[in-house]
């Protein structure tokens, strides 16, 4: 097994948490025979400053060359009064669009048995694990016009998705929901806008192809309640660009940390993972931050791109082993048992990964 992955650790904890994951991956090629090779490259404020732009040529070029591309984070303060175009994540919305991927997943899963991780009540918690669908190339985030007018006394944004958009990424949804518990919930503001109304209609009329899963749809406004009150009536959630930005932040409530969320871009050229957080600047360069959704994003880039599904779910294993053992980063909620650093954490699943592998061993040995 032979791949090239394009490592952008970028911004803030960006780099941290990503060498965790690295870390990780390592783990898995060394231990498996596979050949896994790295090449690193710069975006957002980082290449901001190092080549004058959030995405530079050679990155591009990079990814293009790559099997996969592994991100860690991007913005900073210090270009916050750059224009929307010229700042560190245009680097990433660049990136999105020129890889193609349009559909964003993002699991959030209650980890059990430790439902301490959550702020959620455990009996509401219960075995929650929804699968996110986030369109990712459309609706506000790409719309145009876009811009401010006169003496910016005014601004505009534009909110547009086509039938073609909707429909390959609700595809992808029904597809994953079909290997998962079978449920599709569609997620939008058709009681007031069009393009929800659109995406709707292409979603009830997609939905006719899978009558062996069950879709419901839902007001973005509801469906963020239900996600804290009812997280474990959901299975997939599919939702376009804004919406699956918020909703899936929200939804961190259900691991138990932002930091904990991973996330994996497919459907395009190049399949592109990134924690769903941020780069955190006040925490940068502490030790203070979580790597668990970096190393849970190369889990799934072993599954989705690697197809490696048995090493994939090894390292979400040895995540899950990590924290039934009471080690936390600072920012998991609960009673921490051990608080550990962004290193430390990153080489505690690697020990339970490194464990489980002598396990299965042992076993076949005998
Ligand atoms: C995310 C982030 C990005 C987004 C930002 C950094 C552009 O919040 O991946 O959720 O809004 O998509
Ligand atoms: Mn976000």
């Amino acid at each position: 097994m032979k791949l090239n992955i394009c490592v952008l650790p970028g911004d803030g904890i960006g780099p941290e948490v990503t060498r965790e994951a690295l870390r990780v991956l390592k783990f898995v090629a060394e231990s498996q025979g596979y050949d896994f090779r790295f090449t690193e490259r710069a975006i957002g404020g980082t290449a901001i400053k190092q080549f004058g732009s959030p995405l530079p040529q050679p990155t591009i070029e990079t990814c293009h060359k790559s099997d996969a591309v592994l991100l860690g984070a991007v913005g900073s303060p210090e270009f916050d009064n750059l224009a929307a175009d010229k700042r560190p994540e245009a680097g990433l919305l660049g990136l999105r669009k020129a890889l193609g991927g349009f559909a964003n997943l993002r699991p959030a899963i209650a980890y059990q048995p430790i439902a301490d991780c959550s702020p959620i009540k455990a009996e509401v918690l219960g075995k929650s694990d929804i699968l996110f669908i986030r369109e990712l190339l459309g609706g506000l985030y790409f719309g145009q016009p876009r811009g401010f007018e006169g003496n910016r006394d005014a601004a505009f944004n534009t909110m547009r998705y086509t039938v073609e958009e909707i429909e390959r990424v609700g595809r992808v949804a029904f597809e994953l929901a079909r290997k998962r518990r079978k449920k599709v919930t569609s997620v939008d503001k058709a009681n007031v806008l069009e393009t929800s109304q659109l995406w709707r209609e292409v979603i009830t009329c997609l939905g006719k192809e899978y009558p062996d899963v069950k879709l419901d749809h839902m007001y973005v406004d509801a469906c963020s309640m239900k996600i804290i009150t009812s997280p474990t009536s959901f299975d997939v959630v599919l939702t376009e660009n804004l919406f699956g930005d918020i909703l899936t932040d929200e939804a961190a409530a259900i691991s138990g940390s932002l930091g904990m969320l991973a996330s994996a871009t497919i459907g395009g050229k190049i399949d592109l993972f990134e924690p769903v957080h941020g780069s955190a600047p006040d925490i940068a360069g502490k030790g203070l931050a979580n790597p668990l959704g970096a190393i849970a994003s190369a889990a799934m880039l072993l599954r989705h791109t690697a197809k490696l599904e048995n090493d994939a779910r090894d390292v979400e294993d040895a995540i899950q082993e990590v924290l039934r053992a009471g080690y936390r980063t600072p920012d998991i909620k609960g009673k921490s048992k051990y608080v550990l650093s962004t290193e430390q954490m990153g080489k505690m699943v690697e020990q339970k990964l490194a464990e489980a592998l002598d396990r299965r061993r042992a076993y076949h040995a005998v």
